[in-house]
Parts: C-alpha cells; structure tokens; sequence
C-alpha cells in the first residue's frame, strides 16, 4: 500500500523512513519533502502543500492513510478537511490542536482539568499587562498566544526585558497575530524532558522518552531555537516520572478533549520540567511529534510504525505495544549559519557519508539542484547515532557530524550531557 506524509522537515524525514520499513509499504509519499527525503529508498516527493490539492492527490493515488507531521496544517484543520473527504488521516483536529496554537487556551484547559503548570496570567491589553508585570518579580515567562515557530517564548531575566517582551508582542505587533495576546507565566526551573505519545481519541500509547536541547549553544546558553539536538530515552524520566507524566498530564488531557467534544487524535507532545523531587509541570503541548526529538525515537523503533497507526485510526492502541531498541539515540543537528534569527541558504553540503545501520542522516532544510546538496533552511542536517549507552551514540554522532562539512555549519557540542553527568553520579 501507498501512504503520505505531510511536512518537509528532519520529524518527516525519519517518520517517512520508518514508515517505509513495513513490508506492506510500496511507496511513501512526502509532501514536499526534502533533499534527503527525495534521496531515500521508497520514499517519493509531491510538491503539494495546498489542503485541497493534497486531499485531489490522496484520491487520485488511492493512498490509504496520511499522516501529519507538523503543526501549522493541523491548526488550518488539515485533518477536518481529510475527514470531511471521507479519507483515513492521523493527526488532531483543529479544535484539539489549540492545545499547541493558543497558549491562552492550553492555560486555561490545564487549570480546568487540574493538570500541573505554572502560574499565569493572560492579556491583549498592553497596559493591563504592563501593570500587572510591576506587580511581579524577574525571572518571569512571556509568551505569544499563539504559533510563532520556536519564536514567541522570551525567559525574561530582567523585568525590562520582561516588559520590552509585552512591547515587541503587544504594542509593535513583531509576531503578527501570534502576538497579539500574551500568556505570562511563573519562571520554572528543573530539567525538561519530551512526553510523547500516540492517541486514538480514547486510548494511549507512550512513545519512548526524549530529551532536547532548544538553546544555540553549548550549556544551553543563548537563543531558543526549534532544538539543537536531542536524544532517547532521558534518564531524568524515571518509571515514577513516566506514571505521573501519564496519571496527571495525559490522561486528563484525553478525559478533558473527549469531554469537550473534540476527542484528541494524533501524537501528543508533553514538554515537561521534572523537579528534583520528581513532581512534573507542563511547559508546552504540543500537537505533534518533536522535532529534533523524532529522530532518535525513529531509530530506536522496532515495532512497525504502519501497524500502531492503523491501530491508532481504528481506536485499538489499547491493543498494541512499542518495541524499543535497547540501545540509546542521540541526534546532533546542524544548523545553517545566522540560525536561529536569520539563516543563510544556499550553500553547498559537501559529500555526506553513507547510511549505516547504526547512524542515520536526517535532512531538513536541504533541496537537490544541479545534483548539488544546498542548505535550504535553518536546521539543515539531523545526524543521528545508535549506541549501547548515550555516550557512546554521542560519540559515533559527533565523529560523522564532524566531518559534514558546509559553510557556516553551527553545531552544539554537548548534545546529550544531562544523560551523560547523571550517568556519573551514579
Ligand atoms: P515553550 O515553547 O513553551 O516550551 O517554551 C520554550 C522554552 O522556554 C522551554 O523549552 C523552556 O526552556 C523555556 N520555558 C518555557 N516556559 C517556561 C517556564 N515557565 N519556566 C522556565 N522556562 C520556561
Ligand atoms: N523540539 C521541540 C519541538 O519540537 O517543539
């Protein structure tokens, strides 16, 4: 059988190639796709992004289900448009994706169903907001409402930094709509670690745990990015982290959507900051996998990806297991000069070595043209290693990321050192 996948970055890359290991796939389509999904075994791209286009091509091709990688088609509703067309497709609606697209909504669905989160206020109002920031101490949280693509978080260590955050979001409107409410949260500190799983509207089934690291820089420092690189499992999630991750935050979740009428269906992506004494509060939902965090869960999945998704679409997860390879992931992605605020395209990555068992390329902001390989995007590249411990998948990583070469190449250097220090402790 045919499928489709929707998205053109590292997360669609590695769950199209994953999807293609089934025996019963003939072809995985890509839509667009990248240079390195084009590349790939069984993997085809379509250069569709358009709803209605796709949903003609999905028709036309007789594919049998679709899946959604990213989250901005799934907020346009993507997936109440496929269904509407009477055609299979995995992925939340529009109504369950607000949980990703509007923070205000997110806030106010944990309090509602007494999920564990930071404080919080919400405000359009920039003189309300102003107002109620010279009634709080810094470190404090300012969020956009809405999708701003990894942009819209400021961890203000300042209060002017915190104010000039409401400045830029409500006054200068320099995140458009996205901007145009702000969620001002309590500072949190401990480890975040990545909570995804698979919901079939009733059921769950849990992924594999990950960690990212979302700062440009080494010890995590300077700017937020989409993530630098991550790696799975994550020690910090412990068997009692996991049952509480389950027990507080996803099952609530599931018991609230169905309750609101919107049953949740697709990956839920809980990003979770674990304190020392274990308790858990949410920082994020999102309404899709991660992405760099997919590319380490992909290469530890031994079970068939197409069989959980249709167990997913016919609402049996409660009928299925993961199998996981014992063996530890880590993804190091490199990213394009100027990245995070302004990434150079366009340049050259030189010959890239050859898959392995143990070691796999991902692409993301990558295209083909006169058989070169170009950077095309921000995160260019997800190079992604199996090892009998993290360290050991960080070393196999960093010994192929070190010989990719393009101009302006940013990589970190310490992708998986949490693992790894508390491995130490030990
Ligand atoms: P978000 O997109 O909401 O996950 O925020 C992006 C990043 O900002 C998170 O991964 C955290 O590192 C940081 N962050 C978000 N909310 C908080 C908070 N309440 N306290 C501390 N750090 C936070
Ligand atoms: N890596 C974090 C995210 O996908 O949102």
């Amino acid at each position: 059988m045919n499928i489709l996948v929707v998205g053109s970055g590292g997360r669609e890359h590695a769950l199209a190639w994953r999807l293609a290991q089934s025996s019963r796939i003939a072809r995985v389509y890509v839509a667009p796709g990248n240079a390195g999904t084009q590349a790939e075994k069984n993997l085809v791209n379509v250069p569709i992004t358009d709803i209605k286009l796709l949903i003609e091509f999905v028709r036309r091709e007789a594919i049998v289900f679709t899946v959604i990688g990213p989250e901005a088609p799934l907020a346009a509703g993507i997936v109440d448009q496929f269904r509407a067309a009477g055609l299979k497709v995995f992925g939340p609606t529009q109504a369950a994706a607000q949980l990703e697209a509007s923070k205000d909504f997110a806030k106010a669905f944990m309090v509602q169903h007494g999920i564990p989160t930071a404080a919080y206020r919400s405000f359009s109002d920039v003189v309300a907001a102003h107002a109620w920031l010279d009634t709080q101490q810094a470190p404090i949280v300012v969020k956009a409402d809405g999708l701003a693509a990894g942009k819209g978080v400021v961890v203000a260590q300042t209060m002017a930094e915190a104010h000039a955050a409401v400045d830029a979001m409500l006054q200068d409107n320099q995140l458009g709509q996205a901007g145009a409410r702000v969620v001002i949260e309590e500072f949190l500190t401990g480890e975040e670690a990545s909570f995804m799983v698979m919901c079939d509207g009733e059921h769950v089934l849990p992924l594999a745990t990950s960690q990212d690291h979302k700062r440009i820089g080494d010890g995590d420092t300077g700017e937020n990015t989409g993530g630098m690189g991550a790696y799975s499992p994550a020690p910090v999630i412990t068997p009692e982290v996991h049952a509480r991750a389950l027990r507080e935050v996803i099952m609530p979740v599931m018991l609230g959507m169905k309750q609101a009428g919107t049953p949740y269906t697709g990956f839920l992506y809980a990003g979770l900051m674990i304190d020392a004494q274990g308790g858990i509060r949410v920082l994020e939902f999102n309404c899709r996998m991660g992405d760099p965090e997919t590319q380490p869960i992909m290469m530890r999945m031994k079970s068939d990806l197409v069989t959980l998704i249709e167990h997913a679409l016919d609402g049996t997860l409660d009928k299925v297991e993961v199998e996981w390879d014992r063996r530890a992931a880590l993804g190091v992605v490199l990213a394009a000069q100027g990245y995070p605020m302004l990434p150079r395209t366009g340049d050259v990555v030189e010959a890239l070595p050859v898959d392995r068992e143990d070691m796999h390329i991902f692409h993301a902001g990558t295209r083909w043209q006169d058989k070169k390989l170009l950077t095309s995007g921000g995160r260019v590249l997800c190079v992604t290693a199996l090892g009998d411990s993290v360290k050991l998948a960080q070393r196999l990583a960093y010994d192929v990321a070190e010989n990719v070469h393009f101009l302006g190449k940013q990589m970190r250097h310490d992708i998986g050192y949490r693992a790894i220090d508390r491995k130490k402790l030990v």
